[in-house]
């Protein structure tokens, strides 16, 4: 197994390239199953989970080429619509296939996800709405049994799930009649699955609202090119480790639009941002001023920023409280930081954290892929040396994170197994 072992203390300083967004792109590549076709996808980040997904793709029977951040997948060949424990198990994600595969066959057959490093992440919500659209469901030996002709209907989310909205649309667009979405997420990942189902000939609206107005349509287009947009929380990772490391780094390939929480959190900080059409400049300040945060749907603060966030705080000048409203229990990067010295106290999902001088590196172990993340910018921001263990969890969702570090400056080397 890969270790990435860190020197720290070295400031960043130069140009970071974002890449595509892991979370955009995997339900992108599930709706391309909808339609048979050829869909040619651009800006697609090369990630444990596209490949994952990639291979998902091809047990349901569809030709996937992938070359250089280009995706070419070939639905018309798609057969079997059946997505098996063995992949399920490795990517939640997977899970979005399942509105896909009951859209085009009438059937779907999709293992259930079970839990993740960090609790039980149920999967209530998209069964209810693909039950209200007249799917029937049935649960035989862990797998999803889906069937039916489907009907639009009024869906109300209880809180707003991505992936349960993400398979809320893609069931509803061939669905008959009309279906409406209340509570809907309001992700940018959503409104870009939005925007790929309409340019496929869906008739979907209401976009970046918490209602989204779906008109049942009888086929859609059969080729599509597509861009994926920026990974905000790459991004925001690396906004977050200039600021924790110190420095003066510019990202480019951004949307700065999807980050204005996190921007604002930053400036709070005392950490200077500056922001171009596509691009962010950041300048660490001396002192980080002490920010308490509290995570939400979108357009709040990410979850998938926290444990980055809190890391950047086991810095801060004085105490700070870190509450995760979406996951209770994603806090696997609480004990692991305080390996390196961070003074964190944990109860139930409210982190209070208080700021020291220094952080001291050690070794230190990977639970999933943005506590991982958390632990290099804290390595990196950490006096001595530190080992990271099990990364393949950060493989899952940063590509090359080690190269783009380096770049930049930092100490940092992947040692392979
Ligand atoms: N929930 C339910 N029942 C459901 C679905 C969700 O109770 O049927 C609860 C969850 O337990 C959680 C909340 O609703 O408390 C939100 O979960 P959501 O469904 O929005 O999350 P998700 O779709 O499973 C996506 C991202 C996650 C990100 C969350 C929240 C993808 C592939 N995953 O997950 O990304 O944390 O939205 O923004 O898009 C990551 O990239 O590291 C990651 C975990």
């Amino acid at each position: 197994m890969d270790k990435i072992i860190i020197r720290g203390g070295k400031p960043l300083f130069g140009e970071v390239n974002i890449g595509g967004a892991k979370n955009a792109v995997l339900p992108i590549m599930a709706a391309t199953v909808i339609s048979p076709g050829h869909y040619n996808l651009t800006n697609v980040p090369n990630l444990r989970d596209t490949r994952t997904m990639a291979e998902l793709l091809r047990v349901i029977g569809a030709k996937v080429e992938y070359n250089n951040h280009k995706m070419e997948i070939d639905s018309t060949t798609c057969n079997n619509p059946v997505a098996p424990y063995d992949l399920v198990k490795t990517m939640r994600a997977s899970f979005d296939i399942l509105g896909a595969l009951i859209s085009r066959f009438g059937y779907a057959e999709v293992s259930m996800p079970g839990g993740c490093a960090w609790g039980p992440r149920p999967v209530n919500y998209h069964i209810d709405a693909l039950k209200k659209l007249g799917a029937h469901l049935n649960l035989d030996h862990g797998n999803i049994i889906a069937s039916g002709k489907l009907t639009g209907n009024e869906i109300k989310f209880k809180f707003p799930s991505v992936g349960a909205t993400k398979n809320a649309l893609m069931a509803a667009v061939k669905a008959n009649g009309k279906t409406i979405i209340r509570n809907a997420a309001r992700e940018p990942e959503i409104d870009t699955l939005v925007d790929f189902l309409n340019l496929l000939g869906a008739v979907i609206t209401g976009k970046s609202t918490s209602t989204l107005m779906i008109e049942g349509v009888n086929a859609l287009d059969d080729n599509l090119d597509f861009e994926i947009i920026p990974d905000r929380i790459e991004a925001g990772t690396f906004l977050i480790a200039a600021a924790l490391i110190g420095g003066e780094i510019t990202l480019t390939g951004v949307n700065p639009n999807h980050l204005s929480a996190v921007i604002n959190k930053l400036k709070a900080s005392g950490t200077e941002v500056i922001i171009f059409e596509n691009k962010i400049k950041v300048c660490a300040s001396k002192e980080i001023k002490a920010v308490d945060m509290t995570t939400a749907p979108y357009p709040e603060f990410p979850t998938d920023l926290q444990a980055q966030w809190m890391a950047l705080m086991t810095k801060c000048t004085s105490s700070v409280t870190i509450i995760d409203e979406v996951y209770f229990d994603r806090f696997t990067h609480v004990a692991e930081l305080s390996r390196l010295g961070a003074n964190i106290k944990l109860e139930r999902n409210v982190a209070t954290v208080t700021g020291i001088d220094t952080l001291i590196g050690a070794p230190v172990m990977s639970t999933d892929i943005r506590a991982s993340a958390s632990l290099i910018l804290a390595c990196l921001a950490a006096d001595g040396e530190s080992e990271i263990s099990r990364v393949y969890h950060i493989d899952r969702g940063y590509e090359n994170i080690e190269k783009k570090f380096q770049k930049l400056g930092a100490d940092i080397n992947r040692i392979s197994n």
